[in-house]
């Protein structure tokens, strides 16, 4: 069953074009060929309870679409809430937390995105291969609004879902919103970026991959994808999509590349693996931490196992000077929120310009996306490149 969940979408615009001008930040649109349109929707699972709904209702997703739309076929771009309300408060609170002034960076934050695309291109938006995005654990798919918008500008469909229960607030267009499970139900001790997993780790896992194989199921029909796009007739190719994510996203990532088959790639930014670990014959890239806070296969036993696993195409790099959270759009957000340097904050998103780690994650995600999903294959993963100093390949 699929929620229409428009309402939402224009609501964050009426209060964008209330608000902008006298408080908003606005995260500037990424140069090429498209603009970006947004849409949100909840995707309720009739086939599945949900484990951690104490009134066990059906499994519900919530998912963000980012579409590319031709610049000459954008009638108007508007300027949309990053995030609503409460997971802004989060979001503002949690980086409060590592150091940042609590001014209310989130609440003011604003995406600049296509509101208004042609019939044209609402028909055309299928016809892009699809991305999915899962976010880490407690984190939020909203904090990777950005890096979805990047990622349409290579002519990609990015969906970005949420974990009801395992991210930090999920929040429905009809006003339910549902917190995050405490962390120490998930880790027995959670320091920074470590998680020693309690045994409610690996069926967690295992509900997000059902979640994404559900989100697939709703895409590639025609009725699942009217909930996303009203006027689209039929869904997305389905049969071939990337996944991509961070943290517990990205072994959730990894995970559906190895139980479902219409996941032809997987991108798993430095998460370490989790639950089972099976083969798989799709590529698999393991973008994680060099020097001086690294995070490889040298040092992750999950991730040799995985490698071992990994009997298609597999590359492993690292970004230098980066920390776990540098990969996600908080570094590029505390650039341009003008946020002063401070250790603590060094020592959450890592020392690289926020801009330019994003402006290098992105590159060699888009790269390793072109490869199972475009039939490209590139340079950039065979070994150092002139242009990306800060990632080593090995
Ligand atoms: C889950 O979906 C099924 C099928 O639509 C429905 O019969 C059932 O009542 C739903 N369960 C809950 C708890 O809403
Ligand atoms: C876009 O603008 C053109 C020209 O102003 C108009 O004819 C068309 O109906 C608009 N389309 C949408 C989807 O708003
Ligand atoms: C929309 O697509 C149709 C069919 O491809 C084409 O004939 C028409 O010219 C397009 N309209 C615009 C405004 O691009
Ligand atoms: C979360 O867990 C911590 C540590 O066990 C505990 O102190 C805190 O009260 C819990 N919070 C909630 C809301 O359950
Ligand atoms: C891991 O695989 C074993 C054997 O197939 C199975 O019994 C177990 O339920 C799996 N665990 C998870 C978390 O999927
Ligand atoms: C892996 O970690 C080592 C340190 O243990 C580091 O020197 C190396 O650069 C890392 N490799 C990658 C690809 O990140
Ligand atoms: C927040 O505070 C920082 C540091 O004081 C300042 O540079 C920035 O302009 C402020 N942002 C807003 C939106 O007030
Ligand atoms: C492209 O793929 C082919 C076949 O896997 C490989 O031989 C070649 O080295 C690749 N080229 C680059 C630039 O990676």
């Amino acid at each position: 069953m699929a929620l229409p969940q428009h309402f939402a979408v224009y609501l964050y615009s009426l209060l964008s074009l209330i608000s902008w001008r006298c408080l908003g930040l606005n995260i500037p649109e990424p140069k090429g060929r498209y603009n970006a349109a947004l849409s949100t929707a909840e995707l309720v699972d009739d086939s599945r309870i949900d484990p951690y709904d104490p009134n066990r209702g059906n499994r519900s997703v919530m998912v963000s679409l980012f579409y590319p739309v031709p610049r000459n076929q954008c009638n108007q771009t508007c300027l949309v809430p990053y995030a609503p309300r409460l997971a802004a408060n989060e979001f503002d609170m949690e980086a409060a937390a590592h150091g940042a002034p609590s001014n209310g960076t989130f609440e003011n934050l604003r995406l600049d995105v296509c509101c208004s695309p042609s019939h044209n291109a609402t028909q055309d938006a299928i016809t892009y291969p699809l991305v999915l995005f899962s976010a880490g654990l407690l984190d939020s798919r909203l904090q990777y609004n950005a890096m979805a918008q990047k990622i349409t500008q290579a002519g990609y469909a990015v969906v970005t879902l949420d974990s009801t229960y395992g991210s930090s607030i999920v929040e429905f267009p009809d006003g339910r919103s549902v917190a995050g499970l405490n962390v120490s139900f998930w880790c027995d001790e959670h320091v920074t970026d470590v998680c020693s997993p309690t045994p409610n780790i690996p069926p967690l896992l295992e509900t997000n991959v059902q979640d994404a194989r559900f989100i697939l199921d709703q895409l590639g029909g025609p009725s699942g994808i009217k909930s996303l796009i009203p006027s689209a007739t039929q869904g997305f190719d389905t049969e071939h999509v990337a996944y991509c994510g961070h943290s517990f996203g990205g072994a959730t990532a990894v995970r559906a590349s190895m139980e479902d088959k219409r996941v032809v790639g997987a991108i798993n930014l430095d998460g370490d693996q989790f639950g089972n670990i099976t083969d798989v014959l799709a590529p698999v890239l393991l973008f994680g931490r060099s020097d001086p806070v690294p995070h490889n296969r040298t040092d992750d036993s999950t991730w040799q196992e995985t490698w071992d696993h990994a009997l298609g195409w597999r590359r492993q790099i690292g970004l230098r000077d980066a920390q776990h959270w540098t990969f996600n759009d908080q570094p590029m957000l505390a650039k341009l929120a003008g946020w002063p340097v401070t250790e603590s904050l060094k020592a959450w998103i890592g020392i690289l310009d926020g801009q330019r780690s994003f402006a290098v994650i992105s590159a060699y995600v888009i790269e390793s996306l072109d490869f199972p999903l475009k039939g490209q294959n590139s340079s950039l993963f065979d070994g150092p490149s002139q242009s990306f100093p800060e990632v080593v390949v090995g």
